[in-house]
């Protein structure tokens, strides 16, 4: 007999997606796409955050749930199997429901799939086990680096390399869940202006230290007051440096090389009245890039390109600014991302600063005399910061180094709470 389908509202059905979602990700995909892939246009928005939710928390603790499943599954589950494996286990972890809930919920989602229908007898057994034994479980997986701070060993290693006195607060921050961060729009009005705003609508904020707004309580962005009229937008307190230290000024012709989705293009608009040209290899994110100048009501000349062939598209104008936030691991801003640390290979870390450095070469000589061009990355790897500027440098003789952070390492403390970035400054001599 055919199962009937499973409620929208039901834990069954979250997990079910949510395997689905883990076993895309096994598969390469990013945690965004396989989100998008989905057919949840119809489903409750309590659904679709339900999914999200698991999906999220699983890649959290992805190595602990991995060690798990490899010690009560005699042979590696298919990639199905082993999503809704993970995703029960690390709940029952996380203890957001009771017990006996989640085991039946899990068992439900079994035997409604016609993919997982015949392990429904294996899912019951591997969670009513864990929920016995598991001390000792946990305490045995834990004797493994991955699973006792979930990433790859390989990453792990590197981070610890780099950082031999910061390494577990920076494996630890990753691991957290994301602030909600406003940058507030400087046409609008200030920081204290938008905490009051916030007061008025019951919510509350705290001002960071490096600037920018970290919600108390992150809420879904209709509910922030003038969001739709564009007088905040949510990014990273990291990723607000790059605008100021810029330092744009009315009447420059500014270049942001690799600008979508969009979030320092729109910073930088709101801090002067400029000639923007925000260029992006892919034509698709440039649409985000839209989006987010028409809600803020900024203007820029959006143009599909790439930054390290500018025969293709430089009108021979040379440009007063250049933000050069260069295709990067991302492995600073794995706290919103946690699937990047299981998508990411050795290899990428090793290739990934031959393209920055030829989108930097390609972009210097667009640099007009005086002029400043910020090199940024959201990643912890010096390979892809200071190594890139460190070799530009030795070759470029007309490249002076003025005062930038250099590389922000991922904090979450009470007023100062950021992801990991990079930022180098660079002035041409005249
Ligand atoms: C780190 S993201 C930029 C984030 C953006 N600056 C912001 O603050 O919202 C890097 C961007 O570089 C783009 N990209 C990658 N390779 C490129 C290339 N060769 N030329 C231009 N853009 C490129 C990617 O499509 C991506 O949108």
């Amino acid at each position: 007999m055919k199962p009937h389908p499973l409620p929208h509202d039901s834990l069954a059905f979250a997990l079910t997606q949510s395997a689905q979602v883990l076993a895309w990700v096994a598969n390469g995909q990013s945690l965004t796409e396989a989100l998008q892939r989905l057919p949840s246009a119809t489903w409750p928005a309590a659904a679709r955050g339900a999914v999200q939710d698991i999906a999220y928390s699983t890649l959290r603790q992805l190595g602990l749930g991995r060690a798990l499943t490899a010690q009560l599954v005699a042979k590696p589950p298919q990639p199905l199997l082993q999503g809704l494996l993970v995703a029960s286990l690390v709940m029952l972890i996380e203890q957001r429901y009771a017990p006996h809930t989640l085991v039946d919920q899990a068992v439900q989602a079994a035997t409604n799939h016609p993919k997982l229908a015949g392990a429904k007898s294996l899912v019951n057994a591997v969670l009513r086990r864990f929920l016995r034994e598991q001390e000792t479980l946990l305490h045995h997986a834990r004797q493994h680096e991955e699973a006792l701070w979930n990433y790859p060993a390989w990453w792990i290693a590197e981070v610890r390399r780099h950082y031999p006195m910061q390494w577990e607060e920076i494996l630890n921050t990753g691991n957290q869940r994301p602030p909600l961060t406003l940058r507030v729009n400087r046409r609008w009005g200030t920081e204290p202006d938008y905490l009051q705003q916030l007061h008025a609508a019951g919510l509350d904020a705290v001002a960071l230290l490096d600037g920018g707004l970290r919600l108390t309580q992150p809420v879904p962005v209709q509910q922030l007051p003038g969001f739709n009229d564009g007088w905040v937008s949510v990014q990273d307190a990291g990723a607000q440096q790059a605008a100021r230290w810029l330092d744009v000024h009315d009447g420059m012709r500014v270049l942001d090389a690799c600008a979508a989705p969009g979030g320092k293009t729109a910073h930088l608009l709101e801090l002067a009245d400029i000639d923007l040209l925000a260029l992006d290899q892919d034509e698709h994110r440039l649409q985000r890039v839209e989006e987010n100048l028409q809600r803020l009501h900024l203007q820029a000349q959006l143009r599909a390109g790439d930054a390290g062939a500018p025969q293709n598209w430089w009108d021979g104008r040379p440009f007063d600014r250049i933000l050069a936030d260069v295709p990067c691991s991302a492995a600073g801003i794995v706290r919103r991302h946690p699937d990047i640390r299981w998508l990411r290979r050795p290899a990428d870390v090793r290739s990934l600063p031959q393209q920055q450095a030829r989108i930097l070469n390609a972009l210097w000589p667009l640099l007009a005399g005086d002029g400043k061009l910020l090199y940024a990355t959201c990643s912890i790897f010096p390979q892809e910061g200071e190594s890139v500027i460190q070799r530009f440098l030795a070759t470029q003789a007309d490249a002076i180094r003025l005062p930038a952070p250099g590389q922000l390492l991922p904090l979450a403390h009470e007023n100062q709470d950021h992801d990991g970035f990079y930022y180098a400054l660079l002035q041409k001599k005249r």
